[in-house]
């Protein structure tokens, strides 16, 4: 056992720490820069939009499947097609993503900090997962700083069902009256509220420096714990909090929480 306290952190992965963007770098070799641009962000709108459904209607379908479907949508909106080769290629695009310039120092203070525990927690198969960390170029080198690569596939349902979010407790070897112990951090607004619905710490990843601006968070339980400039500022940020935390012994907010408000 040791003295200091354990941080369990699950980072997101699509948005989070490797970005979707360059998809539409591999879109736009078929389309042009305008329309990739818009056809990448329809493809993501739908490919979040049909996991919420498939929630809602008690199915499931792997991420895989979502994502080359949801694709086929954004495409028919835009009245262009591809081929099944090139959707497939599409689809490999997902196995070399690269990261955002903020991850690398921030999992390197991870790897120096023997007190946090870190892990990939994604909406992603099992496989996917894997092939995204494993291949991509800027990721793969730090992969070993992961205990684990947590998804939703066991569950067969997708965030923000709060099973997931449970799953991912039990997989951290945390207990659900324990989930105020547990970090998300993670750039979707509607992974953050739905962590903090089941309790957890959530540090939302605001790169565009926009602020927080989703409002569901006062219909449930509130928005972020933490608002963060990315993956280096969310360890910093998290780490003071926690100390901080231990010196008020778990009393009150924080000043950045209060800063925030209700969320
Ligand atoms: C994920 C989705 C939300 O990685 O991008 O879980």
């Amino acid at each position: 056992m040791t003295s200091k306290k354990n941080i369990v952190i699950a980072f997101d992965l699509y948005g989070t720490l490797l970005s979707i963007e360059s998809i539409a770098k591999e879109l736009a070799t078929h389309f042009g820069d305008e329309k990739a641009g818009s056809i990448a962000a329809l493809w993501r709108r739908y490919q979040l939009e049909y996991t919420w459904r498939m929630n809602s209607m008690g199915l499931y379908k792997p991420f895989s499947d979502i994502t080359r479907t949801s694709l086929q949508h954004a495409l028919a909106e835009h009245s262009v097609t591809l081929s099944s080769t090139n959707i497939t290629n599409l689809m490999k695009a997902y196995d070399s993503l690269g990261t955002f310039p903020d991850v690398e120092p921030g999992l390197k203070a991870v790897s120096s900090d023997p007190s946090i525990s870190a892990y990939v927690f994604s909406n992603g198969t099992d496989a996917m997962v894997s092939s995204s960390v494993n291949q991509s170029p800027s990721l793969s080198p730090q992969s070993s700083v992961f205990k684990g690569l947590i998804t939703v596939q066991e569950v067969e349902l997708f965030k923000p069902h709060p099973k997931v979010y449970y799953h991912l407790a039990e997989e951290v070897g945390k207990t659900k009256e324990e989930m105020g112990s547990i970090w998300l951090v993670s750039g979707n607004p509607f992974d953050v509220v739905g962590a903090r619905a089941v309790g957890m710490q959530a540090a939302w990843v605001d790169r565009a420096e926009k602020g927080w601006s989703d409002r569901l968070g006062e219909l449930a339980s509130g928005g972020p714990t933490l608002v963060v400039s990315g993956v280096e500022d969310a360890v910093r940020k998290i780490k003071n909090w926690t100390e901080k935390k231990g010196e008020q012994s778990g009393a009150g907010l924080n000043k950045e929480e209060a800063a925030m408000g209700p969320g």
